[in-house]
């Protein structure tokens, strides 16, 4: 999902632009007549960089290849995105008007000064509007609905890609624009430094979000042999947390050392700023921990609805009805057979049921352990997608698997563990593209 980070960069990049936009406005209405144009011009060439570049080079690849996958893999999302393109149209017609409006007052051709801030505004505003969009709704959904085939379809159409302004370095027509552009935005937006506050996702991944997990040198032991050396790990609101390593490299004892079901020897928990490390079992579930076992686990003699109901076991709220019907909105294949003993299901079905279970629980942080394991291909691509859309619906997730490749690519952030030790951490992205993980866990 290489296009996935230069869609992000490209929206960090509109923020900017936009930033200098409110720069610009307030320049232009204050200053004195021959400073306003000079302010006037600036906002022309940034204007002549959103329409070359973010327009025809960026948004036709989004619209000729992601937007069409979108609208074919989830029908629901049409509307979505029939309401993007036409923001985009109407957004290329208006940049077109004001760029001619700019170019007038620059050249001292008529136009009065707080008219064409006043239009500079509306213009920032719509570019802030458009990327809200996109982010609140559009991404998330690809994330959730897009096949591994699609995003790599996706990736080749966003191959070659070099942003003339805000690439590195900036091509030399755009070095005096670009300099411009660092004067006129607050520091946070400044080229370099990563944006927070305008992605929803940089916002979590830059440390600005609630912490929700807090790991600190945790040690564990089984008898006198030491299964956990040291482990340190954030998770924050939002996040998707995803632990790789190979078979016997600690992940079920962190995750059960997380829940209470193995003993700690050294080292902290924290969730949600309360330390939890000697917590009962039991009191970490209704802090809003609820882990998802190894295998599944799910009590086959009883019914589908009845392992699902148990999953409510810590909550007397009057809302267990409406949130079983959630589940089987999530999980179809639960409702269709929610009178069956859960062991009738198949490795998959039992996956689905074990998660919904413990959804039942509204859990604050899940904790998975292994989803995709023993499952037919098709099948852990379906789980994967179901991650993908408890994320996109705002679920904490701390997901552990062997199953790299697919973990790291819905992660927003990742941690490797080898025998007890996080060795490697960094966003989902950079991981798969780290040498040492291509080669130790992703076969290449
Ligand atoms: N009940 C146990 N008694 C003794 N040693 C154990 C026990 N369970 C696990 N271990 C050891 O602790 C280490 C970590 O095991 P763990 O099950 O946490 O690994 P894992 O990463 O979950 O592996 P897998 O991918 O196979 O599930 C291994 O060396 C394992 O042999
Ligand atoms: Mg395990």
């Amino acid at each position: 999902m290489k296009s996935l980070d230069i869609i992000e960069a490209e929206h960090r990049s509109m923020a900017r632009v936009a930033s200098a936009f409110d720069a610009l406005d307030r320049l232009v209405s204050k200053s004195a007549l021959p400073v306003a144009r000079a302010h006037a011009a600036t906002v022309a060439d940034l204007l002549g960089y959103v329409s070359a570049y973010v327009d025809l080079v960026h948004h036709a690849k989004e619209h000729a290849c992601l937007h069409r996958m979108l609208r074919l893999r989830d029908p629901e999302l049409i509307p979505s995105v029939d309401r993007l393109q036409t923001e985009h149209r109407q957004a290329a017609l208006r940049c077109e008007v004001l760029l001619n409006q700019a170019h007038d007052f620059t050249q001292g051709q008529g136009g009065d000064a707080d008219v064409l801030a006043e239009a500079v505004r509306e213009f920032s505003n719509s570019m802030r509007s458009y990327l809200r969009l996109e982010e609140k709704v559009i991404l998330p959904a690809a994330r959730a609905c897009l096949t591994v085939d699609d995003w790599r379809a996706v990736d080749a159409a966003f191959a070659e890609n070099q942003d003339p302004l805000f690439g590195t370095p900036a091509l030399p027509e755009f070095e005096e624009l670009l300099g411009k552009i660092v004067q006129l935005v607050p520091m946070e937006c400044r080229p370099g430094v990563p944006l927070t506050g305008t992605a929803g996702g940089r916002a979590r991944e830059s440390g600005h979000a609630r912490s929700v997990l807090e790991v600190r040198g945790l040690t564990s032991h089984y008898g006198r042999i030491q299964a956990l050396h040291g482990i340190d790990l954030d998770v924050r609101e939002g996040q998707l947390v995803a632990l790789v390593g190979a078979n016997g490299a600690g992940k079920t004892t962190l995750l059960r050392t997380l829940s209470g079901v193995h003993p700690v020897s050294g080292g902290t928990i924290r969730l949600f700023d309360q330390d939890i490390t000697h917590l009962a079992p039991g009191k970490r579930v209704r802090t809003g921990l609820c882990q998802v076992p190894e295998g599944r686990q799910v009590f086959g003699p009883m019914s589908i609805e009845d392992n699902l109901r148990l999953g409510a076991y810590t909550r007397s709220d009057d809302q267990i009805a409406t949130d079983l019907e959630r589940m089987y909105g999530l999980f179809p294949v639960l409702k269709e057979k929610r009178q069956l003993p859960a062991g009738t299901l198949s490795g998959g079905q039992q996956q689905m049921l074990a998660m919904a279970r413990a959804l039942m629980g509204r859990p604050r942080l899940l904790l998975l352990d292994e989803p995709s394991m023993g499952l037919a291909p098709l099948l852990v691509e379906e789980i994967f997608r179901v991650i993908a859309r408890l994320k996109s619906e705002g679920i904490t997730i701390f997901l552990v698997e062997q199953n790299a490749h697919a973990a790291l690519a819905i992660a927003d952030i990742g941690y490797v563990i080898e025998t007890g030790r996080t060795i490697l951490t960094g966003t989902g992205a950079e991981l798969l593209r780290n040498e040492q993980v291509k080669q130790a866990y992703l076969g290449m």
